[in-house]
């Protein structure tokens, strides 16, 4: 079953002036963001760190938008409750993270947050097969982990149609949100792919323009070719 879903924006943070980080996010709430999407890393999962509970709970209290947390840690079931009670409206986990994945996503639904299941560019679709239908949205990732501003991988495109297709026919009503790499040059691409939630970091948090002009440009890129 093909539902037509609006497509979503979610600003990374990574790559944003921490200096700066209420104004930031304000000016990405301007420009007309549905979630803040927020990268936490532990070093071991993926080769950089980032941040954790604690920046979420102080992002937490900077905007009412949705917190779309993407965790690239090691075994998260350690941290799922910190992260739901820092302010977590989504957490998203890697199927590569666990060993239980099933468990740790039903983990997440208990503690009432939306629950999210990401796939690195060399995971396959089938790998999540058995997992579709106890999650909200799944995330198929279009650079690998670790760092903002990486080139889209291009095989990526492909993988993201073979995924919508997989859940239509299993997570009809899921969000497919990607990941890396994405600006207005190819944004339409991913669209007309299948995906329906757009992770930008770097092209939207830059030194090129403020956050709610470039969020614009790429909402304008989106309705000039539907
Ligand atoms: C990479 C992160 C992405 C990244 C996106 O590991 O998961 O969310 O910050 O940044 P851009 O859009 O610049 O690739
Ligand atoms: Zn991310």
């Amino acid at each position: 079953m093909k539902i037509h879903k609006p497509v979503k924006l979610a600003p990374s943070i990574l790559t944003a002036d921490f200096g700066h980080l209420a104004d930031q996010i304000a000016a990405a709430d301007r420009g007309g963001a549905d979630y803040i999407h927020l990268d936490v890393m532990d070093g071991c999962f993926v080769p950089n760190i980032s941040f954790g509970p604690l920046l979420v709970k102080a992002v937490r209290n900077m905007t009412a938008l949705p917190l779309d947390v993407h965790l690239m840690i090691d075994e998260p079931d350690r941290y799922l409750k910190e992260f739901a009670d820092a302010g977590a409206d989504i957490i998203t986990v890697h199927a590569e993270a666990t060993v239980h994945l099933h468990r740790t996503l039903q983990l997440i639904t208990a503690l009432g947050c939306k629950v999210g299941v990401a796939i690195n560019p060399a995971t396959s679709v089938e790998a999540i097969h058995e997992v579709l239908a106890v999650v909200d949205q799944v995330l198929v990732m279009t650079v690998n982990p670790g760092f903002g501003a990486q080139r889209f991988i291009e095989t990526m495109t492909a993988k993201i149609r073979r995924m919508r297709r997989l859940m239509d026919e299993l997570c009809p009503l899921g969000d497919l949100q990607v990941d890396g790499g994405i600006h207005v040059a190819n944004i339409v691409d991913v669209v007309d792919s299948g995906a329906n939630v757009i992770v930008v970091g770097s092209a939207v948090f830059n030194d090129k323009a403020t956050p709610d002009v470039n969020l614009a440009q790429l909402r304008a890129q989106l309705h000039e070719d539907l």
